[in-house]
């Protein structure tokens, strides 16, 4: 078994990898060291990369499929199954997502679809020296640190998740950076329905499953009960005792597992910075 050079960043979760070149051929050795990093630490953060958007994806598909956003904006001409993150303006317009569409409210990503993502990359081309940073929270701690009472109360319940930031009642948009909001969200997208507590496929570890930017109602609840209930979970999982706030260098290539964790873009990027990033997901299974 290849040995990595791992370093815990913080208490909850993340570690911090050097000493690899993941942008040629990456052996299956390695590949199971940083799955086997990825397991323990939930985030990853492979540092000191050079990567062309083609190199990114050849990489993130030695962990499965990968997949393309169901709207066209913001996604890699060549490379779709890169979407581009960023604040640079080019002719009046965002040259790639912002926090507005990719990461304003808390989430674990693509839970609306059946099978959400397993896990995401993000690579760091360019940062800002203030702000722009990304947090994570681990959600098996979430779950474990709930009180018994709640956690019996969720147990068997499903959450519906959606799509469509309009019809969150934690989603009103701010400022959609010039984006037509109803055309972004006229792509028409099936919400899901998945269990609340979530266990892992592979730890069998259980963990909270529901996020404010897509779990919106529970299933079978009455909106007067479920609304409450959701936002005592979201302040819970959000308890900075959970979490791990990432500052991010260029060339960090950030792998983590949608499975346990939820984050968040956290804003704040003073100007004139520029924070371009590219991210890839994989897919993943359906929920249980
Ligand atoms: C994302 O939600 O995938 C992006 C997070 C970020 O921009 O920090």
């Amino acid at each position: 078994m290849t040995s990595l050079n791992v370093t815990r960043l913080a208490e909850p979760l993340g570690a911090e990898i050097t000493g690899i070149d993941v942008s040629g051929p990456v052996d299956a050795a390695l590949i199971g060291a940083i799955t086997e990093a990825l397991l323990d630490h939930h985030v990853i953060v492979m540092r000191d990369q050079t990567l062309t958007p083609e190199q990114q994806v050849t990489f993130s598909r030695r962990f499965g499929d990968l997949v393309v956003r169901v709207s066209g904006e913001f996604l890699h001409p060549e490379f779709p199954e890169v979407l581009i993150l960023s604040n640079r303006q080019v002719n009046g317009q965002y040259a790639g997502a912002t926090a507005a569409f990719a990461g304003e409210l808390w989430h674990t990503d693509l839970t609306y679809a059946e099978r959400p993502s397993m896990g995401s990359m993000l690579h760091a081309l360019e940062v800002a020296d203030e702000g722009g940073d990304t947090a994570w929270a681990n959600l098996y701690l979430a779950y474990e640190t709930l009180p018994e009472e709640t956690r019996r109360r969720i147990d068997g319940l499903k959450a519906i998740h959606v799509r469509d930031r309009r019809r969150n009642p934690r989603g009103a948009i701010t400022d959609s950076g010039g984006i037509d909001v109803d055309k972004y969200y006229s792509v028409k997208v099936t919400d899901s329905v998945h269990p609340m507590v979530r266990t892992h496929p592979v730890t069998g570890r259980k963990s909270l499953f529901a996020t404010p930017r897509f779990a919106v109602a529970i299933e079978g609840m009455d909106d007067r009960d479920a609304q409450p209930l959701l936002d005592e979970l979201f302040a819970h999982q959000i308890n900075p005792v959970f979490i791990y706030q990432h500052k991010w260098r260029v060339g960090d290539l950030v792998f983590w597992d949608n499975r346990c964790t939820a984050h968040l873009a956290v804003g704040g990027i003073v100007a004139p910075g520029i924070r371009h990033l590219h991210r890839t997901s994989i897919a993943g299974d359906r929920p249980f």
